[in-house]
């Protein structure tokens, strides 16, 4: 298991859950995730990506093996440190900014990547409104934004609602081509796997039939979902 998990995590980095001490929560959050993306296929083997709110730099690696070149930025610089630490590839580099203006010139990604990074409890409307012009001015067009966040069913203090996310992008010319739930919240089955009564070779297995059955439901919830929003910038 990737040992992000089991350092960063316990010391209280907490990038998915930080209170999953035993990280099998989080490995089957992580493989979701990437799944999930793989599936969109968003990333091509010739794309400069920014991966936005980086963190720890959990999704970097991974991002490096599909593409041509990976930035990975945040405002911590203490998560970036350990980014540095346990996630550096050729072809990786991170860096700090001052939560404002993102140190890139104009149309230099090809594609732009936030998981858990615009939120309410991040972002007012006003800065996310400002944030957003940002991705516009530093993609290429074309050019793609691909964010995973929770959304509630009901209005909720932390996160963006999802027409809320919609109307925001919008604003910025940057037209949502895809938006659908990939994992649900608290499913009782995520409670079997945080307390390890189902085996690790299994999840991979689990996790494609839980974006499999998201995909196909439409039932309403109060709870969370994740979602998989794809947004392109087009000429
Ligand atoms: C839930 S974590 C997600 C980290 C990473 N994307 C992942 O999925 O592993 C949210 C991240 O947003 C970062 N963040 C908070 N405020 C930010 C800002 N103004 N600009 C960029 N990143 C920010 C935090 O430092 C943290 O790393």
């Amino acid at each position: 298991m990737n040992r992000i998990f089991n350092t960063s995590d316990m010391d209280g980095y907490g990038i998915l859950d930080a209170a999953d001490k035993r990280g099998y929560k989080n490995f089957y959050i992580d493989y979701l995730q990437k799944l999930a993306l793989d599936r969109e296929g968003a990333f091509k083997t010739t794309d400069v990506v920014l991966d936005f709110g980086c963190g720890i730099g959990r999704l970097c690696p991974w991002l490096a093996s599909r593409c041509r070149q990976v930035y990975g930025i945040d405002r911590d610089i203490e998560l970036l440190r350990l980014a540095t630490e346990h996630n550096t590839r050729p072809h990786v580099a991170y860096q700090d900014y001052d939560g404002e203006t993102i140190p890139f010139p104009q149309s230099y990604f090809n594609a732009i990547l936030c998981v858990g990074v615009l939120q309410k409890r991040i972002w007012s409307d006003k800065q996310l409104t400002h944030i957003l012009g940002e991705f516009h001015r530093i993609l290429k067009t074309p050019g793609t934004v691909v964010a995973i966040e929770h959304v509630y069913g009901k209005s909720h203090v932390w996160s963006y609602q999802r027409e809320e996310l919609l109307a925001h992008f919008a604003r910025h010319d940057l037209v949502c081509t895809a938006h659908y739930p990939i994992r649900r919240g608290h499913w009782p089955v995520l409670y079997l796997i945080r307390w390890g009564f189902i085996p690790l070779n299994f999840l991979p297995r689990l996790a494609q039939y839980e974006l499999n059955k998201q995909r196909s439901e439409t039932e309403a919830y109060l709870d969370y979902k994740d979602y998989l929003f794809r947004f392109e910038k087009k000429g």
